[in-house]
C-alpha cells in the first residue's frame, strides 16, 4: 500500500532522539537503579485544587463536547493574563485553547505555511520542530546560534537567510535546549526584521514562566507585534500538567479564526473538565509557578556548582527552563556516545543535544526535574564515569582536553 510523502515529512532526527530515553525507561520499569535526565517532564505533582476542579467537572457531567476554540471563561482568563504580560489589550478572540503547545505549533505551522515557502528557525530548536514545520511542506531552514557564542542568534545572519520565499520565522524563547532567554535588543532586532519583510513571528513561550536571571519579556509586547506575532503557550511546564495536553494560542483574530476550523476537523475541541482545571490554574498562575521557580532555580544552581570543576566537560548555566547543556567534547567521546556509555555504565540518562540541531554537536541535555538527593547523586556518577573515560584514553589525546 502506498502513503502520502507526508508521512516522510513528518520523520525526523527528532523521532530516534528519544530511543535512550526509552531504553532508561524501561531499564526504571524493570527495577534498576537509573536516574532519568532526558525528558523535561516536572517530577511534581499537578496540584490538588486543579486536579480538584476537573474532578468536580467530571462528576457534574462536564463530559460532553464542548465549544472548539475553547471555554469563554478560559479564554477570557487567559486574555486577561496576556494583557498584564504584553501592556495592550488582548481579548477572547485572541486566544485559542488547543491540546498542548506541540498541538499548538502544528497548527500555526499548517495555518501560515505552505509548500515553496521557507521558514527560518533558530537552530538548536526543540526535537519537534523539524516535523511540524516540514509537515506544511515548507523548507526549513535552520539559523545556527553558535556554542561559541553561547547559542545566542546572530541578527546579521537571520537577516541575510531572508529571501523573497520566507514567511515567517520560528524561535523558542526560553529555548530548549540551551536555556538562554533572548534580550530585549535581540526580540527587537527580530521584530524590526519581520516588520521589514513582512513575515510571521511564531514565539513559543513554554519556559516563560522559568526564567531565573530577569524578566522575561515576550516579542508580542513590542511595538507593530500585535498582528503579526504568535505566541504559543501552555500549562505543561509551568503547572506540572504535561499529561493533560493543554496549551492555547495567541494571535490576530483572523488567525484564530482559521485554527479554529482546523482543530474542528482535528479534534472538536478539548475536554470540558480538563478546561475546568486550566481555568484554576490560570486564574492562579503566580501563586503555582513562582514557588517552583524557585525550586527549579535552587536545583540549576546545585547542578552547575556540582560539575563546575569537573575535568574534561564543561557546563553552561541556563538562564531559563529545566535543562542544563554540557559539552562534552573534552572527554573524546561524541555526544551521542557519551550519552549510550554514560547510560550503559553509570545509569545515568541524558539526551544528546545533536538532536535539536547540528550547533549543539558534542552536548548533551540534562534536565534538573528530579529531586535534590536525585541530582546530586546524578552529578557523582557523571563525575566518575567522565574520570574513568578520560583516565582509559591514550595520554596523547587526555593531556590535549
Ligand atoms: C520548547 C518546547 N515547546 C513545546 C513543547 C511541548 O509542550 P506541550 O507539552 O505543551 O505540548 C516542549 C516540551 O518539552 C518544549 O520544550
Amino acid at each position: 500500500m502506498r502513503f502520502s510523502p507526508f508521512v516522510e515529512r513528518i520523520t525526523g532526527q527528532g523521532v530516534a532522539a528519544w530511543d535512550i530515553h526509552h531504553a532508561a525507561f524501561d531499564a526504571q520499569r524493570d527495577g534498576e537503579d537509573v536516574i532519568i535526565l532526558s525528558v523535561g517532564d516536572p517530577d511534581f505533582p499537578t496540584p490538588d485544587f486543579i486536579t480538584d476542579a476537573a474532578v468536580h467537572a467530571l462528576k457534574n457531567g462536564d463530559t460532553h463536547y464542548t465549544d472548539i476554540a475553547g471555554r469563554p471563561s478560559l479564554r477570557q482568563a487567559i486574555a486577561a493574563r496576556y494583557t498584564e504580560r504584553l501592556g495592550r489589550p488582548v481579548q477572547s478572540g485572541n486566544v485559542i485553547m488547543v491540546a498542548g503547545a506541540q498541538n499548538a505549533l502544528f497548527i500555526t505551522s499548517l495555518c501560515l505555511l505552505q509548500a515553496g515557502d521557507e521558514v527560518i528557525a533558530l537552530d538548536p530548536m526543540y526535537v519537534t520542530y523539524e516535523a511540524t514545520l516540514n509537515a506544511s511542506g515548507a523548507t526549513l531552514v535552520r539559523e545556527t546560534c553558535d556554542a561559541d557564542d553561547g547559542f545566542r542568534p546572530d541578527i546579521g545572519r537571520v537577516a541575510a537567510a531572508i529571501t523573497s520565499r520566507t514567511r515567517a520565522i520560528f524561535l523558542s524563547n526560553p529555548n530548549n535546549p540551551t536555556g538562554v532567554m533572548l534580550r530585549t535588543e535581540e526580540l527587537q532586532a527580530i521584530a524590526d526584521l519581520a516588520s521589514a519583510h513582512d513575515l510571521w513571528v511564531v514565539v513559543d513561550e513554554v519556559y516563560e514562566s522559568l526564567c531565573y536571571e530577569r524578566e522575561h519579556v515576550s516579542l508580542a509586547s513590542l511595538p507593530g507585534m500585535q498582528n503579526r506575532c504568535v505566541i504559543i503557550g501552555s500549562l505543561s511546564k509551568s503547572h506540572a500538567m504535561t499529561g493533560w495536553r493543554i496549551g492555547w494560542i495567541i494571535a490576530a483574530p483572523a488567525l484564530i479564526g482559521h485554527a479554529e476550523t482546523l482543530m474542528l476537523s482535528m479534534l472538536y475541541g478539548l475536554p470540558g473538565f480538563v478546561m475546568e482545571a486550566a481555568l484554576a490554574a490560570v486564574l492562579a498562575h503566580d501563586d503555582v509557578t513562582s514557588g517552583m521557580c524557585e525550586i527549579y532555580r535552587r536545583r540549576r544552581d546545585l547542578m552547575v556548582d556540582a560539575l563546575s570543576d569537573c575535568p574534561g566537560i564543561r557546563v553552561l548555566k541556563p538562564d531559563a527552563g529545566m535543562f542544563v547543556l554540557v559539552d562534552v567534547r573534552g572527554t573524546g567521546l561524541s555526544s551521542l556516545d557519551f550519552a549510550w556509555r554514560l547510560f550503559r555504565e553509570a545509569r545515568v540518562s541524558v539526551l544528546d543535544a545533536a538532536a535539536f540541531g547540528e550547533p549543539a554537536q558534542g552536548f548533551v541535555r540534562l534536565s534538573f526535574t528530579l529531586g535534590e538527593d536525585r541530582l546530586i547523586e546524578a552529578c557523582l556518577r557523571i563525575r566518575d564515569f567522565v574520570g574513568k573515560t578520560r583516565m582509559a584514553r591514550p595520554l596523547s589525546v587526555a593531556s590535549t582536553c
